[in-house]
């Protein structure tokens, strides 16, 4: 099947039936099922892996835009479910339907082969089930990990950078239940080579996707990976430790110097990895870095831009402890640490902040404002 022929050879828009002699696999057939006489548009052909909260609101997309697209759920059941329901994003973007479509289990994709497989589960899964999608690319063809923290670059070390394009997601999205998705805000997907660098094929998958969603590919992706990681490792964990968000965090006594020692260690590692942070929307470096020259109003003018753009969002880790789900601090904060352990930067931070986090999800500790002082007590 490995050496079988691509997506099929449709003109770039085509409507009516399928052509003949293309139905040649499983899934094409399933695929052009689904579509009936819709408008089929050329394309790489592509899986797409993990239907929650954001790969479910990009396939949907995806397939009502007619995109060569195919769904793969963790379970049979799971695949059976979204058959019957169906599909609908909403917010930002406007509405997006699929009614029919092509989805099964992963494993049922085993003997199919695929140009683009864009990895949508949580940070763990992708890891565990990267191996096994190597297998389903064809020569040439691309994983994409759109994991928050360290996925793309632990992914791309295990099976090699060729195989794997990095991305980050600036979409916020949720799931309100299985098939049915919000897009919450108007960001885009952020694509690149994992080792930085242009490429034609993070230019051509970003053509390709933004069919679908906003994509855009970056010749630094290391530094927006970093530019992120740097503000989960501390306004989102941070709130996720307080059990409140960084504006109401930060009104405690130990949040400011908490915040901060945890946004300089993770500042260090990433240059010390040699990644240059990339602006987004806030200068990833403090006022007077390195050390602190700055005059007191400089630093503090920069807390309140941080403050302004994601001081009042609900970290999605508080949300996984309330539900009582793992997290995925070990590719964050446990990211860092590990990092900085092996290029010899001191850590204590990150690494006491993973700790505390690990422990809440065992039901240890919870969250709340007093995790903060408990850190900066572990770490003074
Ligand atoms: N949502 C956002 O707005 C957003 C924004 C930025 C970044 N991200 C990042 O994007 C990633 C996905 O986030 P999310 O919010 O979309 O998570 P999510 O809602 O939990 O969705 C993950 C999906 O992956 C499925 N899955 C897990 N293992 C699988 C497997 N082996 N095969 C097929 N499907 C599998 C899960 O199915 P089960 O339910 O059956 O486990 C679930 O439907 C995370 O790393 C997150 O940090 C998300």
């Amino acid at each position: 099947m490995r050496a079988g022929r691509s997506f099929p050879l449709l003109s770039s828009e085509v409507k009516g039936p399928a052509p003949p002699g293309v139905q040649e696999r499983a899934s094409d057939k399933l695929w052009f099922a689904c579509l009936g006489d819709g408008i089929y548009r050329s394309g790489m052909r592509t899986l797409v892996v993990g239907i929650g909260a954001l790969g479910g609101t990009i396939g949907t997309r995806a397939l009502s835009a007619g995109l060569p697209v195919w769904l793969a759920t963790r379970s049979a059941g799971s695949a059976e479910r979204l058959r019957s329901s169906g599909l609908r994003v909403s917010g930002v973007g406007g509405e997006a339907t699929a009614s029919s479509i092509p989805v099964a289990a992963l494993g049922d994709y085993a003997a199919e082969t695929f140009e683009l497989i864009l990895l949508a589960t949580k940070a763990q899964d992708a890891l565990d089930c990267a191996p096994f999608l190597s297998r389903l690319l064809v020569a040439g063809g691309t994983l994409l990990c759109i994991q928050n923290g360290g996925v793309s670059q632990i992914v791309a070390e295990r099976l090699g950078g060729d195989l794997v394009l990095g991305g980050l997601s600036n979409l916020g999205a949720t799931m309100v239940e299985p098939g049915i998705y919000e897009q919450r805000n108007a960001g885009h997907l952020l694509i690149g080579e994992v080792a930085g660098g242009g490429s034609d094929r993070a230019a051509r998958i970003a053509a390709f996707l933004s069919g679908a969603i906003g994509t855009k590919a970056t010749a630094n992706l290391p530094g927006a990976v970093w530019s992120k990681l740097l503000l989960n490792c501390s306004v989102t964990t941070l709130g996720a430790l307080a059990g409140q968000p960084m504006r109401r965090y930060m009104t405690v006594a130990a949040g400011p110097p908490v915040f901060r020692k945890t946004y300089e260690e993770t500042l260090s590692v990433a240059l010390a990895s040699g990644t240059r942070p990339e602006r987004m929307i806030v200068d990833p470096l403090p006022p007077g870095w390195p050390g602190a020259s700055a005059p007191a109003g400089e630093h503090a003018g920069w807390i309140a831009e941080i403050t302004a753009t994601y001081g009042d969002l609900k970290p999605s880790m508080l949300q996984d402890f309330e539900r009582g789900r793992q997290t995925e601090i070990d590719f964050i904060n446990g990211y860092v640490a590990q990092l900085g352990q092996k290029l010899g930067v001191p850590v204590p931070m990150n690494a006491a902040i993973t700790a505390m986090a690990h422990r809440i999800e065992q039901g240890q500790l919870r969250p709340h404002p007093d995790r903060l002082d408990d850190l900066l007590r572990t770490v003074a």
